[in-house]
């Protein structure tokens, strides 16, 4: 492959597009996934008119079909090398527990977890034939804490630090890095409503330069994970 390549979930909007955009710039094929066919159209033709290399598919993860879709398109596209991983995509439900319903937890965990599973399970092993590779799960401080009203969120950003953890140290060995990242408030439409000022966030570009840190750390260096508060609270 000529460029540096990256899959990039939920791009259609908040830290993933802020993701997709910074690799785009930084000359990487990224292949950006959502459901808004719309917003994925109108990033193909930005970066397109900018030079870069991009991909789009529309994609609802919630969807096991879908998401072995996408597993073809990133393969072909990408020739079986695939240098980043961003699991982004995610959904966010508060509610007391008696609140929520069996149905919202099976989306939620299909979104937020079944789907980075499915992803990790297809791409580690190209990631470990190719002895480079990192994969990064967007968790959340939520995934360190739990507090009233968090318990579906929490439970699916909790595993998902379990499924880095074992990714990486079954990459490790084949040179592959997995990091969790978890984020504070970020500010994206995702907490349109919540008690903090927008400019008081952490703001998504900063995700995107944690990603980029990363990637640029020598092979043998990792972190673990990576907890991002905003100053002064969560
Ligand atoms: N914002 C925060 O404060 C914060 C803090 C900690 C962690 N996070 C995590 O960061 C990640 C990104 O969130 P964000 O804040 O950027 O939220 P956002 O602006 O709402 O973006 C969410 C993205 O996920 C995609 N998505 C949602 N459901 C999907 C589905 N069924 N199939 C495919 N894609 C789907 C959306 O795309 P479509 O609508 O096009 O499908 C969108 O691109 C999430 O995992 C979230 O839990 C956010």
């Amino acid at each position: 492959m000529e460029h540096p390549t990256a899959l990039v979930t939920g791009a259609t909007s908040g830290i993933g597009l802020s993701v997709a955009r910074g690799l785009l710039e930084k000359g990487y094929f990224v292949l950006m996934t959502g459901r808004n066919e719309e917003a994925l159209d109108q990033e193909k033709s930005r970066a397109r008119s900018r030079g870069r290399s991009i991909e789009t598919l529309v994609c609802d993860l919630s969807r096991q079909k879908d998401v072995e879709t996408l597993i073809e398109v990133t393969r072909a596209a990408f020739q079986d090398k695939v240098d980043i991983l961003v699991n982004n995509a995610g959904i966010a439900t508060f509610a007391s527990i008696e609140e929520t319903t069996p149905e919202e937890f099976d989306h939620i965990i299909s979104v937020n977890l079944r789907s980075p599973y499915l992803l990790s399970r297809a791409i580690l092993p190209l990631m470990k034939a190719q002895k480079e590779g990192l994969i990064v799960n967007i968790s959340s401080v939520a995934g360190i804490d739990a507090w009233s009203g968090t318990s579906l969120y929490s439970m699916t950003k909790f595993a998902l630090r379990g499924l880095t953890g074992s990714l990486l140290a079954e990459g490790a060995p084949f040179g592959v890095k997995a990091v969790a990242i978890c984020p504070g408030y970020v500010a994206t439409p995702l907490v349109a409503g919540a008690p903090v000022r927008l400019e008081e966030m952490i703001q998504p570009e900063d995700i995107l330069k944690t990603i980029l840190y990363l990637k640029d750390l020598s092979p043998a260096a990792v972190t673990g994970d990576i907890v991002m508060k905003r100053l002064g609270g969560l």
